[in-house]
């Protein structure tokens, strides 16, 4: 480790050689400073006024100097504690920047790492089909009307023209809340077969004319298999006005349904029961993936069928206070899964309901 020394030869020569030493060891003592702590301690050792190396040039350089040669000693001391400062002031800053540097890589952070990623949600394919439903009758004029999912056997049946231990309640195979016998049979309540209640609700609420869709979940007594669910979809919808025709009802569904499926696409009407309607139909649609030729989804047949329709039965209205003299009205209704199913090409329908990611994840 470097030490001042005295000197025997106060000559400019070899004044010069000292300074150069004494310079050279502190240039290599402060790049050897590297943190802050290290830094004081250096700094300490060459500037300390009490016993600091350059003090003691003072003591044994300068004043040791013989009397003619001092003035040249002074000069050259002086000149010497001048670049001494200069470069611990350097040497000060770099250990500063050091430490940032430090610090810097200390608290950095790695951003190629890769992040948490959150898959993005999309609709149900089932959700995705109802909305398309519900923008095409959006279109022509339809608003969405709602009800409950648990209903009143007036609601469900009894307001729809079932009458009490009417046979065709028996096609609707429903889930009755249990402990309601004390109640009278209009006001037991069941988890709704269809959406066909709120066709009661809206009448109900508003006046003439009507035009509404009613989606919805509605739940039957079902064992569970690939074309059954105890729980599933309906689409409803009610129009009714003065002067409505059975051909309303024609134009409207056959509008819809190439709306959904494309211009190509026929319907077929063929006569059907329903209590709330008379008369009633089936609504078929010619098939759009063979184009009536006959294929897998539509059983070779080329039509499928997707509707029940009807005029609304002159007493449902009696129901409402609605004048059947003066009023006609169309109701239709459909299952959304069986139509999700077809333009998704899903043959099992429990597959909307198992929340199984890789069925969902294929239509994302
Ligand atoms: N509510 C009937 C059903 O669930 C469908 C339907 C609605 C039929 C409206 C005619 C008119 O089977």
């Amino acid at each position: 480790m470097y030490t001042v020394s005295k000197l025997e030869d106060f000559s400019p020569a070899a004044l010069d050689a000292a300074a150069e030493e004494l310079l050279s060891a502190l240039v290599a003592e402060s790049q050897a400073a590297a943190d802050s702590a290290a830094f004081v301690e250096f700094r300490n050792r060459w500037m300390a006024r009490k016993n600091g190396l350059l003090t003691q040039v003072n003591e044994m350089w300068l004043k040791a100097a013989p009397g003619p040669a001092k003035r040249e000693v002074g000069q050259r001391v002086n000149l010497l504690k001048q670049k001494a400062e200069a470069l611990v002031a350097a040497a000060e800053q770099h250990a500063a920047s050091a430490a940032l540097n430090v610090r810097l890589r200390a608290e950095s952070v790695d951003i190629s790492l890769p992040g948490i990623e959150r898959p993005l949600g999309v609709r149900h394919t089932v959700l995705r089909t109802l909305d398309e439903l519900i923008s095409v009758f959006v279109k022509m004029g339809y608003s969405i009307a709602e009800g409950p999912e648990v209903e009143t056997d007036y609601y469900n049946f009894e307001a729809l023209n079932f009458p009490p231990n009417h046979p065709a309640r028996d096609t609707q195979d429903t889930l009755f809340v249990a402990n309601q016998e004390r109640k009278a049979q209009r006001d037991r309540l069941l988890l709704r077969t269809h959406t066909s209640p709120v066709q009661i609700r809206t009448m109900e609420r508003l006046k003439p004319p009507v035009r509404v869709i009613c989606p919805g979940k509605v739940h039957r007594n079902d064992a569970p298999d690939a074309t059954h669910s105890p729980v599933f979809h309906q689409l409803e919808g009610l129009c009714v006005d003065t002067n409505i025709t059975f051909g309303d009802l024609k134009g409207t569904l056959d509008h819809a349904m190439k709306s959904l499926f494309g211009s190509q696409v026929k319907t077929s009407f063929r006569p059907s029961f329903f209590p709330f309607t008379e008369p009633s139909v089936e609504v078929s649609i010619s098939c759009p993936f063979c184009g009536g030729r006959g294929c897998r989804p539509c059983k070779q047949s080329g039509w499928i069928e997707l509707l029940g329709a009807g005029m609304v039965d002159p007493n449902v209205f009696g129901f409402v206070d609605y004048d059947p003299k003066k009023l006609s009205g169309f109701a239709f209704g459909m299952g959304v899964e069986r139509l999700t199913m077809m333009s998704y090409n899903v043959d099992d329908i429990q597959q909307f309901f198992y929340g199984d990611m890789r069925f969902l994840e294929q239509f994302a």
